[in-house]
């Protein structure tokens, strides 16, 4: 089958080829940035999502089956351009969901976060909720999945997506709120130490990348007829910050970290959700996450140092 991923840059893009070319597909991956020398894709392509033109001819002539719709900018990033950010976000969702339709796409996997929600949310968080965030970054989540929602209703057109808690991976990440879950991994074994900037006591959803990707190819193969909705929750583990410091702590002996809240990212972290309830993606699509934070911890820390050894002897391949 022909795929075509948008954002494919970014912190999930490379993976997610490896991954969808491990299942025998034709990837095609887009982005606005240059070819990280990581990606495995059959073919890529230079493509501004909020240029509708280009998505649309893009469309036609590469005829994607299905397409993954990954490009955005995150949370922290997005509250210092706030106007690109809509742009990016909002209107480059509505550009691929229009392309999608008249370049008769059969379905769209679309990113969604638990930054769509707001503070004040029960815990744990359920799918259907109030959606009041508080981020440009979540105000355009939202509006990408009422949008998607709509194309459903309205035409029938195939969208589904993933609400993804925080993503930690080998791979760096680029602009998120989340990020200092990761960093305490990447830079406590690149370089013995990281000042997060949160509160010991921040808890907010976490996942394991190979368990995301799974979440949302799987979610992309499930029977059209068993989903009771687009858009699920899906969780994995939601550790305080100060427990992740412990366990990488454990990995990596005489690793130093602490803790220097920053005002702006640490009020984004307390307006999202604790942990969510992923009751919905469990019952209709037999979700289930393989890792825990210690599960994670044992695989993710060895990862990191083989790239570092790479990254020693050759250019590092778009990681770090
Ligand atoms: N990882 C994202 C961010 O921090 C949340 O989905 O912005």
């Amino acid at each position: 089958m022909k795929v075509l991923i948008t954002g494919a840059g970014g912190q999930i893009g490379c993976d997610l080829a490896h991954m969808l070319k491990e299942r025998g597909h034709y990837v095609i991956a887009t982005d606005i940035a240059s070819r990280p020398l990581a990606m495995c894709a059959d073919q890529w392509h230079h493509l501004d999502v909020s240029d509708k033109n280009s998505v649309i001819s893009l469309f036609r002539q590469d005829e994607p089956e299905v397409v993954y719709h990954l490009a955005a900018i995150l949370s922290a990033r997005g509250e210092e351009i706030p106007q690109q950010t809509y742009k990016v976000n909002e209107i480059g969702t509505f550009n691929v969901l229009e392309a999608c339709r008249e370049a008769h796409v059969r379905q769209l996997m679309y990113c969604s976060s638990i930054a769509v929600f707001g503070p004040g949310t029960p815990d744990p968080t359920p799918d259907d909720c109030f959606l009041q965030p508080t981020t440009m970054y979540g105000v355009t989540k939202v509006g990408g999945e009422l949008l998607g929602n709509y194309y459903h209703s309205r035409w029938g057109f195939d969208f589904r997506g993933v609400r993804f808690p925080g993503l930690i991976s080998a791979t760096l990440p680029g602009g998120g709120t989340s990020d200092y879950a990761l960093f305490m991994y990447v830079n406590g074994v690149r370089i013995g130490a990281y000042e997060s900037f949160c509160r010991p006591d921040t808890r907010i959803p976490l996942m394991y990348m190979p368990d995301a990707l799974r979440a949302i190819v799987e979610l992309s193969e499930a029977p059209r007829d068993r989903l009771g909705r687009c858009v699920y929750n899906i969780a994995a583990f939601s550790p305080p910050a100060q427990e992740i410091a412990d366990v990488v702590a454990k990995h990596v002996p005489g690793v130093k970290l602490s803790f220097r809240p920053d005002p702006g990212r640490q009020a984004i972290l307390d307006s999202w959700p604790n942990a969510l309830d992923d009751t919905c993606a469990r019952e209709d699509w037999g979700w289930s996450p393989n890792f825990d934070l210690e599960a994670m911890s044992a695989d993710l820390i060895p990862k990191i140092r083989d790239l570092l050894d790479d990254h020693i002897q050759t250019p590092p391949p778009g990681r770090f």
